[in-house]
């Protein structure tokens, strides 16, 4: 297939194109750079053994820009990546992250059905699930209440593209509900790249071990967890990106909507993360334990049967390997992308 990803240059995209290329699909990347370098684009082409990757520089809120690539290309599927996804400034900027996320996936969704393209897979979130109601969460567990207007646009988005397939059933929707994505690819040549104090655990678990800062604070150890920290279903990245070109069968199989958690079944502690980051990488990770961070739940992981059951897909990667290849990226690439 010839797949256009919108948000292409950024964390999971950039993993997801050369899972693409390694089952024999071409892709077309379209970001604005907001959130990302060129150069991530520059270094999976290396990675893959091509000369460069198809890359517009466009927003995705430019309708006429978008057309143009449309125009130029057609497209089997579009991979809808491109979005803001910082928890913390969304509540700060919600006009801004509104418009982004929600404009920018109205225009996309009125371009390619100008162009007669109808099938998507679009970048879900288990925070859709609010303060689960089951644990581990299957794909029929209720959407829950989501504390911030980053998890609302995920979460209205989803509502939107269901709405858009009911009206025209040739519309093929397949929404990807991705748990906590960490890692890298292995080669340490990609790999996430925040702007600025990282939101996450893992960036900040690799920027305190390579020196960029002090401490990582541990965000409350007094959950109803096993060791009172919350607990999380980190995904490798390249089993998050691996997860997409299995979701094109859906797509193919004319699924009309299909929703999958992907994620790996199993919950990790921010402790049992921390201390695994230490003893497979040899490093120290100094950390103290501050008050809970407002919005946080205790516990949050996924029941991934379906996804292995209708699309044969299943994480490969444990903890280890995740706490590894984060290292190999973070200690390779201090200063991510700056070269
Ligand atoms: P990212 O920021 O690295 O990638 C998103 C990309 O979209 C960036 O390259 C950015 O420049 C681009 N972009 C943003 N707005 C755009 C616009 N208007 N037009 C064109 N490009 C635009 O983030 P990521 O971690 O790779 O996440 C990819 C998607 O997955 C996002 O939609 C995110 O919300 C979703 N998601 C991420 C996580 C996570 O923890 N990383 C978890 C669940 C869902
Ligand atoms: C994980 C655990 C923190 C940082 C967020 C979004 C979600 C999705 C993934 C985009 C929690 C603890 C964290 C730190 C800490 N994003 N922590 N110290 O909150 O599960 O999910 O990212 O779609 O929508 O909400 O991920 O990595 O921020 O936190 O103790 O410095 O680590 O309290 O228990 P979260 P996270």
């Amino acid at each position: 297939m010839n797949i256009l990803l919108t948000g292409g240059a950024g964390y999971i995209g950039s993993h997801t194109i050369i899972e693409l290329y390694k089952a024999g699909h071409s892709v077309v990347v379209v970001d604005n750079l907001s959130n990302s370098s060129a150069v991530s684009l520059k270094r999976v082409a290396e990675i893959i053994g091509v000369d460069g990757i198809p890359f517009y520089k466009v927003d995705v809120l430019d309708r006429e820009a978008l057309n143009k690539v449309f125009d130029e290309n057609r497209f089997d599927a579009v991979i809808h990546f491109a979005g803001l996804k910082a928890v913390g400034e969304s509540v700060a900027k919600p006009l801004e992250y509104y418009h982004n996320n929600m404009t920018g996936t109205f225009v996309l969704l009125d371009v390619m059905r100008k162009h007669g393209c109808k099938n998507i897979i679009f970048s879900s979130s288990a925070t859709v699930y609010g303060d689960p109601a089951v644990i581990p969460i299957t794909e029929e567990c209720p959407k829950g209440h989501c504390t911030n207007p980053y998890g609302q646009t995920k979460s209205m988005l989803e509502e939107v593209l269901m709405d858009v397939q009911k009206a025209d059933n040739e519309w093929n929707v397949v929404l990807l509900r991705y748990f906590n994505p960490i890692g890298a690819h292995p080669c340490g040549r990609i790999g996430e790249n925040p702007n600025g104090i990282p939101n996450n655990l893992m960036p900040y678990i690799t920027q305190t071990a390579v020196g960029k800062r002090q401490e990582l604070g541990v965000f409350g150890n007094d959950y109803d967890t096993p060791d009172g920290t919350g607990v999380r279903d980190y995904i490798h990245v390249c089993d998050l990106a691996s997860g997409h070109v299995a979701a094109l069968q859906a797509i193919a199989k004319k699924c009309g909507v299909a929703v999958y958690n992907l994620g790996t079944g199993n919950g990790s502690s921010v402790l049992e993360v921390v201390n695994a980051f230490m003893k497979v990488n040899g490093v120290k990770v100094p950390y103290s334990i501050k008050p809970r961070r407002p919005g946080d739940i205790a516990t949050c992981y996924c029941n991934p049967a379906k996804a292995e059951k209708e699309l044969g897909w299943k994480a490969k990667y444990n903890l280890e390997d995740m706490c590894r290849d984060s290292w190999n990226w973070q200690s390779q690439n201090p200063n991510g992308y700056e070269e």
